[in-house]
């Protein structure tokens, strides 16, 4: 069943989602966007028919779930300016907020516990986008399952129990994103000093790059590991670079690295 979906804020990460909703035909006189400056809202409206206004209370008013897409640091400020005027009885509000954990969210929120996080990554622009989804047990089955089908439009989700592990799926899937671009940088950068050209190193890198991403979805029962021993004959090419990559201790960099990542996300939720 259709639900009433009002979003908070039409930046990147909503454009993404309302076009994913719209392009997989959820009905566009069900969603609402809500932002202050108006060419971002004048495009959604006229690109998907959509319903825009600047006014976050009335949007909010109008929906069973309230996504809010607004940057971390004004968000305590828009909860605010608007808890004081409507209720959230009966509504789900959706997080998107990197870093704000649902004890500071409820606190935003006046107390209201039906709220659910959800940590996205860029590619859900292209569709192909990666959620991390956490709701506290006291969040109603039916809210998660649409919040569920309402991000698998801009690709996959995996729900966590923990709320802890939101920030491993920001360290996995939210940063990763930048991981592989710096490999593939990189690698172009190492094959034109070698002598091809920007163009052919960057459709050989990223081309290799999908190939093997759909290799590890298209062969569940194969581990990373069984794939790449795969195609590392022993004395062959693919065994010399990679012995390269093992001198140096990929395995610990990236350990090191998704630590990191970790660490900064949860030295972010005590900012707020
Ligand atoms: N992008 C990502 O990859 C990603 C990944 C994971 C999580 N997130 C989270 O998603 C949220 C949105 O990120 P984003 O990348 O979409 O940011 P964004 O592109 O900057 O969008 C934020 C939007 O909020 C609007 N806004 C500002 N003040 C507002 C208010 N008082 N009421 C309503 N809207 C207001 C801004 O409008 P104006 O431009 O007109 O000021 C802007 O359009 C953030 O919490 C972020 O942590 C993003």
């Amino acid at each position: 069943m259709y639900k009433k979906i009002s979003f908070i804020g039409a930046g990147n990460m909503s454009n993404a989602i309302i076009r994913g909703l719209v392009a997989d035909g959820y009905p566009a006189d069900h969603i609402t966007a809500s932002n202050p400056s108006q060419p971002k809202l004048d495009t959604l409206t006229n690109d998907l028919g959509i319903h825009v206004t600047n006014c976050n209370i009335s949007a909010i008013k109008n929906a069973e779930f309230v996504v809010l897409c607004v940057k971390p640091q004004i968000l305590k400020n828009v909860c605010m300016a608007f808890m004081s005027e409507v209720s959230l009885q009966d509504k789900c509000v959706v997080s998107l907020a990197a870093g704000i954990e649902t004890s500071n969210l409820i606190v935003y929120l006046s107390g209201h516990a039906q709220l659910i996080r959800v940590m996205p990554n860029t590619p859900s622009a292209i569709g192909c986008g990666m959620s991390g989804i956490y709701a506290s047990a006291d969040v109603k089955e039916n809210y998660v399952t649409f919040v569920e089908k309402m991000m698998q439009k801009v690709g996959e989700t995996v729900v966590v129990s923990k709320e802890d592990d939101i920030n491993t799926v920001i360290a996995a899937a939210g940063s990763s994103p930048a991981y592989f671009f710096l490999i593939a940088e990189s690698m172009i950068v190492s094959a034109v000093k070698m002598g091809l050209s920007e163009q052919q190193a960057k459709t050989l890198v990223q081309q290799a790059m999908l190939g093997s991403a759909e290799m590890m979805k298209q062969t569940p029962t194969l581990s990373p590991m069984e794939l790449r021993q795969q195609v590392t004959s022993k004395g062959g090419t693919t065994f010399e670079a990679i012995k390269c990559l093992q001198a140096h201790d990929i395995s610990k960099i990236f350990d090191e690295a998704m630590i990191a990542a970790v660490n900064r996300a949860k030295e972010m939720a005590k900012e707020f």
